[in-house]
């Protein structure tokens, strides 16, 4: 006969040790393009784990379709519309949600695409847009920057967590990924590093996330998204491209103080993307 009391212990056990090391409950976390894709997913797995998260994003619209959508599963999530190019919005905004109990996660997440690289003769570098190249430094550098810079300013409750989304593209070559996204990606890395010598001492630790390949709203307006998933899908260990819910364990992983000796890491989820390639650029 089994003994129902020593299985309720144990799994009680159990569940407190997991709850323990992966707790993020109470926390307060800010995630820039929360209002899609990756940084909404993970929004949901943390607020889903008990932390209290404000979405950031430009789009007002999809603040407010996410939030209806994740309340309506019972996931409260607060919001604020701002742009991460716009650094004293993003600070007053970051002030006011620090000012709510303190600011302990920033996920600096929102980017935009580059379009065409290089496997397409519009994407050469020698067809440069300059103006489309200034729009993604801006967003993805820039923002970034902004962005690590203001959770750097607001959070002072000696419990930190920085996590910067890079990208497959900025840790290897692809041609099909435009040149001012593969830069901008690869100039979030080196931020992250320096920024986690710089706010180590303060127990802030500053992480990137490099993701593979996952569909979202980035790869609407891409007229070759498709190329690129056959591609990806071609050159990865796992060959396919990633669902959205596998972002959320090492979301919670990161945010929590399981990851409390993990810091200036790029750490990638892309299914074993960035081992293999690139591919040739074609003539
Ligand atoms: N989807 C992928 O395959 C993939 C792979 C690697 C890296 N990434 C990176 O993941 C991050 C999220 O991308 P996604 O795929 O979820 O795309 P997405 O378009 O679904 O979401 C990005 C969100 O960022 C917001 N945003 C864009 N510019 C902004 C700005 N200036 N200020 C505030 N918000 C802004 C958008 O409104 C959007 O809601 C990006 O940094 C992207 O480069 C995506």
């Amino acid at each position: 006969m089994t003994d129902t009391t020593t299985t309720t212990t144990s799994e009680t056990a159990r569940l407190d040790y997991l709850g323990a090391t992966f707790d993020v409950r109470g926390l307060n976390v800010v995630v820039t393009g929360g209002g899609s894709g990756l940084g909404l997913r993970m929004s949901t797995a943390l607020a889903r784990a008990g932390a209290q998260v404000t979405l950031v994003d430009r789009e007002a619209d999809r603040l407010d379709a996410a939030q209806q959508q994740l309340a309506a599963q019972g996931i409260i999530v607060d919001t604020a519309a701002a742009d991460i190019t716009d650094a004293d919005e993003l600070d007053g905004v970051f002030a006011q949600i620090a000012a709510r109990g303190g600011l302990h996660v920033v996920f600096a997440n929102a980017g935009i695409s580059a379009g065409i690289g290089p496997r397409l003769k519009s994407g050469r570098i020698t067809a440069i847009d300059h103006e489309r190249w200034g729009q993604v430094l801006d967003v993805n550098l820039t923002g970034t920057m902004n962005t690590i810079a203001s959770a750097a300013r607001h959070m002072t409750t000696g419990y930190g967590r920085i996590i910067a989304t890079s990208s497959v593209g900025g840790i290897r070559a692809d041609p099909l990924v435009g040149y001012a996204y593969a830069a901008s990606k690869a100039g979030v890395v080196g931020i992250v590093r320096n920024a986690a010598l710089e706010l180590a001492p303060r127990n802030i630790l500053v992480n990137a996330i490099a993701p593979g390949l996952f569909e979202t709203n980035i790869r609407k307006a891409n007229p070759i998204a498709q190329a690129m998933t056959a591609d990806f899908e071609k050159v990865s260990a796992l060959k396919r491209s990633g669902q959205l819910t596998e972002l959320e364990g090492l979301a919670v992983f990161l945010a929590s103080p399981a990851s409390s000796f993990v810091t200036g890491a790029v750490i990638s989820i892309d299914g074993g993307g960035a081992l293999v390639g690139p591919n040739d650029v074609e003539a």
